[in-house]
C-alpha cells in the first residue's frame, strides 16, 4: 500500500494512464517496465484506491502480445461504457530493435497504432483475446506521423465519443481528433496546431471546468538543455464537436513551475472535481531498483482568468497530527503550512524557498547532488493572490502550492535533512503508520 504518492513497486514507471473512477474505486494505470529501473518495452502497471491517497498495487494490466504493440503498450486512457472498462493506448512496433537490448530500438523509429482492450470488470485484462486495433498506422504524412502519433485520451461528448491524440507534421506538434459512436469504429475528424510550441505533443488531455475548456499537453523540444527539453503546459481551449476543431485560445501556462512533473492525466472524482495526477521524472532510483512516482491528486479550477491546481482535499485530510520537527514525521512525510512575504526564506532540509518581488524561488542545489544536467533553480511568475504556502514533503518529492493553487512548484530531491528553518509555519504529519 502506498500512501499520499503512488510509487514504482519495482523497476521503472512513467506516465499515468487510464485514470478513472470505476465501480466504486479509482483505477490508476501507468507506464511500467517491471524488470529494471530503466525505460523499456512498456507494460501498464495498475493500482486501485478508494480515496486517491491510499493505493493498492495490482498485477500488470497490459503487456505486449500483438504485432501492433509488440514493442510496448504506450500511454492512453480509460472510459466506462455499459459497465465495461474500455482502455485505449498506443501500440509501438520498433523498426530496428537494439540488438543489445531488445526492449529499446536503435533510432526512435517505430510504427504507432491506437489499440483498445475491453475489460469486463477492471480486474481481468485478456491481453490475448480482448485487444483490437482502432486506428491503424497513419500513412499520410501530411495528416500525422506514422511514428509519432500517440497517447489517446477518450471522452464522451454530447452525442458521440471523442479521442484526442498527440502528433507531429513538419516538425511541428499538433492534436488529432477522432470520433466514434460505439468506441470500436473511429473516424478522423480534424486537427489543431500552434506553431512554435515544440516538435511533437505528447499526452494531450482536454476537459471542461466551470464551463471553460482546458487543454493540457506535453510538447517536446521546447526548453533549453541542459534540462528536460519537454515540459507540460496548459491553456484555455475550446473544442467544437461538430467540426472537430479546437481553438487554442489562451496563453500557455506551465502545468507546474518545478518542471519535473510530466504527462499528467485527468478525470472526474466521485464528487465531480476535475482531478489531475502527473509523473515526477527522477534522474536516479529513490530506492534500490524503484524509479518514478506520481504527484498527489490536484483539483483543477479556473479562477481569475488562470488555471489553478489545488491539493485534493483527501490529500490535505491525511495530515492531522501536529508536530514540532520533521524528526517526528511518519516516514519523513509531513505538510508545512506557511505564510511567506517578500524577503522571507524557508529552508526545508536543504531545499530553499524564498520570495522576492512577489515571485517564489525554489533552489534544490543542496539536495540534488550529481545531477548537473538538470536545472536546480525555479521561479514562479508574479504572485497575486496572497502569501500562503502548503508544502507536502516526502523524502524524494516536495510539492509547493502557492495560494491554493495559483501556482504549484514540485521538485524531486535526494538526501533531505530533518532540519527546518522557517518563520510563521505549522507542521503536520499523518496519523497512520506508513509502510516503507
Ligand atoms: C511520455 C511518453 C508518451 C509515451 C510514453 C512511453 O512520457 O513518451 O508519449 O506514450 O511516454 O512510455
Amino acid at each position: 500500500m502506498d500512501t499520499l504518492h503512488l510509487k514504482s513497486p519495482r523497476g521503472w514507471i512513467n506516465d499515468p494512464n487510464g485514470f478513472i473512477y470505476y465501480r466504486g474505486e479509482y483505477h490508476l494505470f501507468y507506464q511500467r517496465f517491471p524488470y529494471a529501473a530503466r525505460w523499456g518495452r512498456m507494460h501498464w502497471g495498475h493500482a486501485v484506491s478508494r480515496d486517491l491517497v491510499h493505493w493498492e498495487h495490482k498485477d500488470i494490466a497490459l503487456f505486449p502480445t500483438k504485432k501492433h504493440d509488440r514493442s510496448g503498450c504506450f500511454s492512453g486512457s480509460a472510459v466506462e461504457h455499459n459497465g465495461r472498462l474500455h482502455l485505449f493506448y498506443t501500440g509501438a512496433d520498433y523498426t530496428t530493435e537494439n540488438p543489445e537490448n531488445v526492449n529499446t530500438c536503435l533510432d526512435d523509429i517505430f510504427t504507432a497504432s491506437q489499440l483498445s482492450l475491453i475489460s469486463e470488470n477492471g480486474v481481468d485484462f485478456d491481453n490475448f483475446n480482448a485487444k483490437f486495433t482502432v486506428i491503424p498506422p497513419i500513412e499520410d504524412e501530411t495528416a500525422g506521423s506514422k511514428n509519432h502519433t500517440r497517447d489517446p485520451k477518450v471522452w464522451r461528448g454530447k452525442n458521440s465519443w471523442y479521442m484526442i491524440l498527440g502528433s507531429t507534421v513538419n516538425q511541428s506538434g499538433r492534436f488529432l481528433f477522432y470520433k466514434s459512436r460505439d468506441l470500436v469504429n473511429w473516424e478522423y475528424l480534424n486537427y489543431s496546431e500552434k506553431q512554435g510550441v515544440g516538435w511533437m505533443w505528447e499526452c494531450p488531455d482536454y476537459f471542461k471546468v466551470n464551463a471553460q475548456g482546458v487543454a493540457v499537453f506535453s510538447p517536446m523540444g521546447v526548453l533549453q538543455e541542459p534540462h528536460y527539453s519537454a515540459v507540460t503546459v496548459c491553456t484555455f481551449a475550446d473544442f467544437c464537436e461538430e467540426t472537430g476543431e479546437m481553438q487554442i485560445s489562451g496563453k500557455l501556462q506551465l502545468f507546474d513551475y518545478g518542471e519535473d512533473l510530466y504527462a499528467p492525466q485527468s478525470n472526474l472524482d466521485k464528487d465531480g472535481n476535475r482531478v489531475v495526477i502527473a509523473w515526477a521524472r527522477m534522474p536516479e532510483p529513490f530506492d534500490k531498483n524503484r524509479i518514478g512516482m506520481f504527484s498527489i491528486p490536484r483539483v483543477c479550477e479556473v479562477k481569475n482568468g488562470r488555471i489553478y491546481f489545488r491539493p485534493h482535499p483527501n490529500a490535505d485530510r491525511l495530515f492531522t497530527r501536529k508536530i514540532t520537527s520533521p524528526n517526528e514525521a511518519e516516514n519523513g512525510v509531513y505538510k508545512i503550512s506557511a505564510d511567506m512575504k517578500n524577503g522571507d526564506k524557508i529552508n526545508i532540509g536543504g531545499y530553499v524557498l524564498s520570495r522576492e518581488n512577489n515571485r517564489l524561488t525554489a533552489d534544490r542545489t543542496n539536495v540534488f547532488a550529481g545531477h548537473t544536467e538538470i536545472k536546480c533553480v525555479f521561479r514562479t511568475p508574479e504572485i497575486h493572490d496572497g502569501n500562503h504556502l502548503d508544502i507536502f514533503v516526502d523524502p524524494n518529492l516536495i510539492e509547493v502550492f502557492v495560494n491554493g493553487g495559483e501556482y504549484v512548484l514540485t521538485n524531486v530531491v535526494y538526501g533531505l535533512t530533518n532540519e527546518i528553518k522557517a518563520q510563521n509555519c505549522t507542521l503536520c504529519t499523518v496519523s497512520e503508520r506508513l509502510s516503507e
